[in-house]
């Protein structure tokens, strides 16, 4: 049987989750263009034994959530839907995002969410900015604890935080996870992984898989110097790049459950086999210090 991880001190999940962020339209706005591809893949990601998907209502914004109810509602006992709420956008250009902390944004967010994903309680929610200029960071989070106490959310979560946001949010609830990028080319949230880990938050690395700059656009097969390094590596246990980046993350920290997105089923076949992968010293050790 494949490992776990404990959600919350609760709830068991396995190690690799399926981010469905990229079963939207063009930039992240409306709709998937092939809708019913994207639902075949996500009854396909829950055969197959995913546990735990990741979206938010910005996504779309809203398309994804619906899109997930739709192919999965009611929803198999052992999946977790994360979602997010924190972020609006100003039209189909990403770059209109901003955050956002009002506490009644927020609490219009939580509710909204539950309605479109079809649950009374969700059962992962992540603020989804530590930037929000509008309402102190604590007020954000003590929302979130609000909706919590109100049976709205049953985990709540972290999402692009400092270490010091973090250890805030912790002296108000419990902080089930905590989501950052981090992944094989770039390691700038070690400390925030270090610090979620003893928090006894599930870590988890968005965009596992892309060797690329954080943004929307990804590279999961990396840099050409970066391929020199890693293909050898991954041939040599007959493996691909993603799923050496899978791997590599997996044994980083019994705290990390990536979320890797694709749109092709064999592409997610693969990433759920590098659960499979045991790397050896010598070569975490490589994969270690390239970034
Ligand atoms: N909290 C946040 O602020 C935040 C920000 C960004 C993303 N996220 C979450 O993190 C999830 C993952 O992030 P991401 O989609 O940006 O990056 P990612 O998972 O690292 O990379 C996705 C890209 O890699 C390709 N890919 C995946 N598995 C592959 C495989 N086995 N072989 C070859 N190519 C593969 C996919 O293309 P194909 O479709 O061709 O497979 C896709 O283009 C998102 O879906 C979202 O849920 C959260």
């Amino acid at each position: 049987m494949r490992e776990t991880i404990t959600l919350g001190g609760e709830r068991r999940v396995g190690r690799i989750g399926y981010g469905a962020m990229r079963l939207t339209g063009d930039q992240l706005w409306g709709e998937y263009a092939d809708h019913d591809s994207a639902v075949k893949l996500l009854r396909h990601a829950v055969d197959d034994g995913v546990t735990m998907i990741d979206t938010a209502d910005v996504y779309g914004p809203h398309t994804n959530e619906l899109l997930i109810r739709e192919a999965l509602h009611p929803y198999p006992e052992e999946l977790v839907v994360a979602t997010k709420g924190g972020f609006v956008r100003g039209g189909p250009d990403l770059s209109t995002i901003a955050a956002v902390g009002n506490p009644n944004y927020l609490r219009q967010s939580v509710r909204l969410s539950a309605r479109r994903l079809g649950v009374d309680c969700i059962d992962l929610y992540y603020l989804h900015s530590g930037r929000a200029a509008d309402a102190p960071f604590e007020e954000q989070v003590a929302t979130l604890a609000e909706l919590r106490r109100q049976g709205l959310i049953r985990h709540i979560g972290l999402s692009n935080v400092t270490v010091v946001q973090l250890s805030t949010a912790t002296s108000i609830v419990g902080i089930a996870a905590v989501t950052a990028h981090y992944n094989l080319a770039d390691r700038d949230e070690a400390p925030l992984l270090e610090a979620a880990a003893s928090a006894g938050a599930v870590f988890v690395p968005w965009q596992p898989v892309s060797l690329a700059p954080p943004g929307i656009a990804t590279n999961p097969h990396g840099s050409r110097a970066m391929r020199q390094v890693v293909q050898p590596i991954a041939d040599r246990y007959g493996a691909t790049i993603p799923q050496l980046a899978l791997a590599w993350l997996l044994q980083r920290s019994p705290a990390v459950l990536p979320i890797p997105a694709t749109t092709i089923p064999e592409h997610l076949d693969d990433n759920l086999a590098a659960q499979d992968l045991e790397l050896d010293d010598r070569d975490v050790d490589t994969l270690d210090r390239l970034a």
